[in-house]
């Protein structure tokens, strides 16, 4: 029997903007693995995060690689400022990209790991030729674009399918699930064979941010291995 370990990201998006240096010691001194950071345009998504300044400013504090999700049209325009901005995994949206397979091979280029995000209408099975090019998936459990959205349930599915094309072609592949992570749903996701979780307010707005880490990172599925 092996236990299967996973990652916590916690999306810096819900985090107290007026406190930032707080509510990055507070990562820091978490059980949380990566953090998780939001770059939104107002174009691919309808709201604007922050830009790359306050990435290298929470960069220089953080002692947690920086997982970067950006939400944003022609990402390629900004993987080098995004790498010099800190960022060690880059992950950019399947429908914001044309050539997908370049901006992959660029990312990589640059010596960060490659991702790639899908909205929760996109399938799964769109990924199938650049798979074994990929380190992370990350599955988009709501609608990019906002924090404290509600969970979208179909991403159980999505993650089994994704985790079955990913067998025998990229066994390392990470899956990453963002949007409504909480410990009532974090278990069947690790099931299903999720491997990073996201979470931004139910990580940011519990009276205990310390402990809400360690809950999601405590949970453990004991996967039976023969
Ligand atoms: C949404 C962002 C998420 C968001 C998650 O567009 O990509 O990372 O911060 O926030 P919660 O966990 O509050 O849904
Ligand atoms: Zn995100």
């Amino acid at each position: 029997m092996s236990t299967k370990s996973h990652l916590i990201a916690p999306s810096v998006l819900a985090a107290d903007f007026a406190h930032l240096h707080d509510d990055i010691m507070m990562v820091n001194n978490s059980k949380a693995d990566w953090f998780h950071i939001d770059i939104m345009d107002g174009v691919f998504v309808p709201n604007i995060s922050f830009g790359f300044p306050v990435m290298q400013a929470i960069a220089k504090y953080a002692t947690k690689p920086l997982d970067v999700h950006l939400m944003i049209v022609d990402p390629d325009r900004y993987l080098q400022t995004c790498k010099d901005a800190g960022a060690e995994v880059i992950t950019v949206h399947y429908e914001a990209c044309t050539h997908l397979h370049r901006t992959l091979a660029a990312i990589k280029e640059l010596g960060c790991k490659a991702g790639v995000a899908l909205n929760p209408h996109t399938p799964v099975s769109l990924l199938k030729d650049v798979l074994a090019d990929l380190d992370l998936v990350c599955l988009m459990s709501v609608n990019p674009g906002f924090g404290g959205q509600k969970f979208i349930p179909n991403t159980y599915a999505k993650v089994q399918e994704l985790r079955a094309m990913a067998i025998g072609v990229n066994d390392n592949l990470l899956i990453e699930i963002d949007g409504g992570v909480t410990t009532a749903n974090a278990t069947q996701l690790l099931h299903a064979g999720a491997d990073v979780l996201v979470a931004g307010s139910f990580v940011f707005n519990a009276d205990d941010p310390l402990q809400t880490v360690q809950s999601l990172k405590d949970i453990d599925i004991n996967v039976q291995t023969l």
